[in-house]
């Protein structure tokens, strides 16, 4: 590599998400907190840098923002590639993989198995345990210990039931070209019994991968346990590609049923805005949650990027990030439990790096204006926004004047939006170059949004955490402007603050 192309790399490489060092990542997989340490391990390639040669590489962290990337922890070999799955903490042993006095991790991975191998074509799950705290894995001998013979069973999520039917492993796994989630449970990890299906149901214009099953409390009220069921869908999202919805319902301990189920088997393409989704960017795949997260936090991570485009993006020698780890909680809006997400890591920003930039109160009246002394690249930008008569207002940032990425309201429409058609690189795919829109109502007359831009990417986190879009973008390292824009009449910034990381 030559001190040219090293250079375009680093501008890109985020400062506050995960990305690995030199190689190919996608979906976060068995995410777990134990014995001090948030583990983040993901599909990986080893030796390149698009996908291929699948493995599940490692990265620890003590506070889910500064990360330390480890060897590959479960590599592929002639038999297998490792695709996506979990890990749990098997306090009791019930594996056998360890002791009574020293319990193992549990990896629970899909086996896909290559032409090498007596089950080629198929995927299964399987087995690797840890007795070191997730640092080095060993494959159980006798796996695959679930084989449905399906060339399309995987990504299998297990968790602890706890309740009414009695206290086992589930795990829930998808038959992705079914659009079905499929569960079983278990005693000790290895013998599995066969539970129920659901789907499918809402948005079915992909396959559907990596599910997830959890309880959460609506509206912080632990008598009110609902359980959200997770799927990621591929392609077949709001805005093209891949995304994730969720269904929230109740899970008897064998059937999960959903309170949420717009239409019922195959989707109505016109009826996808009805659907309630993880994230309407273009760029939030994949999410999982944490096993043992402390205090009973739901934290989620996902990949950051989109199978339409995912091997094309023009960075290197890394290619994809991670989302920034979210908390997330279920309330109550429109008579309706919705998802509430936000930040979940620690992101103060250092106050070594400057003053913030904070703007009081400003009408801005069919213009752009940039905000001298908000620059960055590395950012937090926290707004509350109030529609006068403008038909659409909003920020650009990454901005180089009016050029860059748009973060747009459109209050007739109803919708939030990302324009990143001039938001920098966007010739290495056609379909790259969108705008992307996102339901939205104003609060007591008014729209907040808090936006995380990290070097190749927005978050936005809008409505208290009602609705989030995630995208990539890839400026200029010069474009750092950050500007407020009105289209065709008045909008009040009402208050705008911006925290820089770099
Ligand atoms: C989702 C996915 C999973 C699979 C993995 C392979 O992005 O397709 O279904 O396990 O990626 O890398």
């Amino acid at each position: 590599m030559t001190a040219a192309t090293a250079t375009t790399a680093d501008t890109f490489r985020p400062a506050l998400h995960y990305a690995a060092r030199n190689t190919w990542l996608n979906d976060p997989n068995g995410l777990i907190f134990h014995d001090g340490v948030y583990h983040l391990y993901y599909q990986n390639n080893p030796l390149d840098n698009v996908w291929g040669n699948m493995s599940w590489g490692h990265a620890t962290s003590p506070d889910l923002v500064s990360w330390t990337e480890h060897p590959v922890a479960i590599a592929c070999d002639e038999q297998e590639d490792i695709f996506s799955g979990s890990i749990v903490f098997d306090r009791d042993n019930t594996s056998g993989f360890g002791t009574e006095s020293a319990p193992p991790l549990v990896a629970v991975y899909t086996s896909a198995f290559k032409s090498g191998s007596a089950h080629a074509g198929l995927q299964a799950q399987s087995l690797a345990s840890s007795c070191d705290g997730g640092y080095t894995w060993t494959k159980h001998n006798g796996n695959p210990v679930l084989n449905r013979g399906s060339a399309e069973f995987r990504d299998p999520k297990v968790i602890r039931y706890d309740g009414g039917a009695g206290s086992y492993w589930v795990m829930v796994a998808v038959e992705a070209t079914d659009f079905q989630v499929v569960l079983y449970r278990s005693d000790d990890l290895k013998n599995w019994e066969f539970l129920s299906t659901f789907g499918p149901a809402n948005a079915t214009g992909g396959v559907w991968e990596c599910p997830d099953l959890f309880p959460l409390p609506l509206d912080g009220d632990s008598e009110q346990l609902k359980w959200v069921l997770t799927v990621n869908l591929n392609p077949g999202g709001p805005n093209s590609g891949s995304a994730g919805q969720y269904f929230v319902g109740d899970f008897d301990g064998t059937t999960f049923t959903s309170a949420t189920t717009v239409t019922e088997g195959l989707q109505d393409p016109a009826r996808l805005g009805e659907y309630q989704w993880l994230d309407w960017g273009r760029d939030y795949y994949a999410a999982v949650s944490f096993s043992d997260a402390p205090n009973d936090r739901r934290l989620m991570i996902a990949w950051m990027n989109n199978w339409e485009y995912a091997n094309q993006i023009p960075t290197s020698p890394w290619r994809s990030p991670m989302s920034l780890a979210r908390e997330i909680s279920l309330r109550t809006v429109d008579g309706r439990p919705r998802l509430i997400q936000k930040a979940a890591g620690d992101l103060s920003a250092p106050s070594s790096i400057g003053r913030p930039f904070t703007l009081e109160r400003m009408e801005i009246s069919d213009c752009t204006r940039v905000l001298d002394g908000a620059e960055g690249s590395v950012q937090r930008i926290d707004l509350t926004l109030t529609p006068g008569s403008a038909e659409e207002f909003g920020l650009i940032v990454r901005a180089n004047g009016a050029h860059g990425t748009r973060i747009g309201i459109r209050p007739a429409q109803g919708t939030l939006h990302i324009d990143r058609r001039t938001s920098g690189r966007t010739d290495f795919h056609e379909t790259f170059p969108s705008i992307d829109t996102a339901p939205i109502q104003p609060i007591g007359g008014s729209y907040q949004l808090t936006i995380y831009v990290d070097r190749c990417s927005v978050e936005i986190f809008s409505q208290d955490g009602q609705v989030t879009m995630t995208e990539l973008i890839f400026p200029a390292p010069t474009n750092t402007d950050l500007a407020v824009y009105a289209i065709g009449g008045t909008a009040i910034i009402n208050s705008l603050h911006v925290d820089q990381y770099v």
